[in-house]
């Protein structure tokens, strides 16, 4: 651990030689936040700002931002700049606000944890500051969102550090969805690859093209090839046949929310990854910071899944239609991956093997 932290500044600086870091930040006048439109790429690299309340939840809501930990990132900066409109009102009419606000936005996605972590923190700072004047409370929301953002570049760093020492030269990976920068700071399961690149390693990435919305194919694969890493994209069907052509010796994937026994959502399809990989002896890592665990959460099936709109299964990215009109769709968004089918969890605060229940507990009762 000490030389994983010794190390950090470099690995920031190799990892923003190779990845889109700036997909988050607060406009220079503070009454907005700019994103990258993940809707847009691979076609379009654009920015994006995001000024009220209605538009803050349509883009957690329409994936604009999307990713757990960048939800979280999103999330607070959204209840700075939407307090900061108010900060001339008294604390009774600003607290109520704040609420109503802070309520909609944590009503926008309900599976991946990290929103509603980053509201609770963002309305404790208010709680705890109730006797100070209100532009003061607003100050100190602009910094509670600047650190949940500063700890997670920290955490994504040190998370890519360790999933590399899982790895070495020359491997192939499986990996689904995005979790790259795009979908945190610098990047959780596929941030590990692109470390290796700029370090001069070759590491062959499978990636998963992620139906219905295609995280895999616009996201990841946009990510990697822009970053000079060997990525080959494959239909979902196809993994099975890559496991058992011997070419890849793990799989790494994100969490959106994991429960304190281990089992853990991520992008629907993560679980089948899983069994599969059992299925032929390969390891899957599933790497995520621990604002991505919830402890009140006992297992997999408490978990809320999130159902999305038919038409994203219908039509292409809503617009060619390719299924019949009206025809009856299940279209969850995540799925429970089962904790007996992981091998380890790679967090911050470094690799956790099972037994979960225990060893995740150990987590939070160590620091
Ligand atoms: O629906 P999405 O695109 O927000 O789903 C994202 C995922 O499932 C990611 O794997 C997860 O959020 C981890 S991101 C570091």
């Amino acid at each position: 651990m000490s030389s994983i932290l010794a190390s950090l500044s470099k690995t920031k600086a190799e990892m923003e030689s190779v990845g889109i870091t700036d997909n988050i930040r607060l406009s220079d006048d503070e009454d907005s936040i700019v994103i990258i439109d993940q809707t847009r790429l691979p076609g379009k690299l654009e920015y994006k700002n995001i000024a009220d309340l209605e538009s803050a939840y349509q883009a957690i809501r329409k994936l604009e931002v999307r990713g757990a930990p960048a939800i979280g990132i999103f999330a607070g900066y959204a209840m700075y700049v939407l307090s900061r409109k108010d900060a001339g009102l008294d604390f009774d009419t600003f607290y109520g606000n704040f609420t109503a606000n802070r309520e909609y936005l944590n009503s926008s996605r309900p599976t991946a944890v990290n929103l509603s972590w980053a509201l609770k923190r963002m309305d404790k700072v208010v709680c705890d500051n109730k006797d100070k004047p209100v532009r003061e409370i607003v100050e100190l929301l602009k910094k509670e969102a600047c650190a949940i953002h500063s700890e997670d570049i920290e955490m994504c760093l040190k998370i890519c550090e360790y999933g590399l020492s899982l790895l070495k030269d020359g491997d192939g990976v499986l990996t689904h969805c995005n979790a790259g920068p795009l979908a945190t700071s610098y990047g959780t399961a596929q941030g590990p690859f692109l470390l290796a690149k700029a370090r001069g390693m070759n590491i062959r990435v499978f990636v998963d093209e992620t139906r219905p919305l295609l995280q895999g194919a616009r996201l990841t694969a946009f990510e990697l090839q822009r970053a000079g890493v060997d990525a080959t994209l494959i239909c979902d069907n196809m993994a099975s046949l890559v496991m058992r052509n011997g070419w890849v010796s793990a799989c790494f994937v994100g969490c959106d929310r994991i429960a304190a026994n281990g089992d853990f959502a991520n992008k629907i399809g993560t679980s089948s990854v899983a069994i599969l990989a059992k299925h032929y002896g390969i390891p899957v890592y599933s790497l995520g910071p621990t604002s991505t665990i919830d402890m009140n959460c006992p297992d997999g099936d408490h978990i809320r899944i999130e159902l999305r709109d038919p038409d994203e299964i219908r039509t292409m990215w809503y617009e060619k239609p390719m299924a019949p009109e009206n025809v009856k769709c299940y279209n969850p968004s995540f799925d429970i991956t089962d904790h007996e089918l992981l091998s380890g969890f790679v967090t911050e605060k470094g690799i956790v093997y099972p037994p979960f229940d225990v060893n995740l507990k150990k987590l939070f009762d160590e620091n």
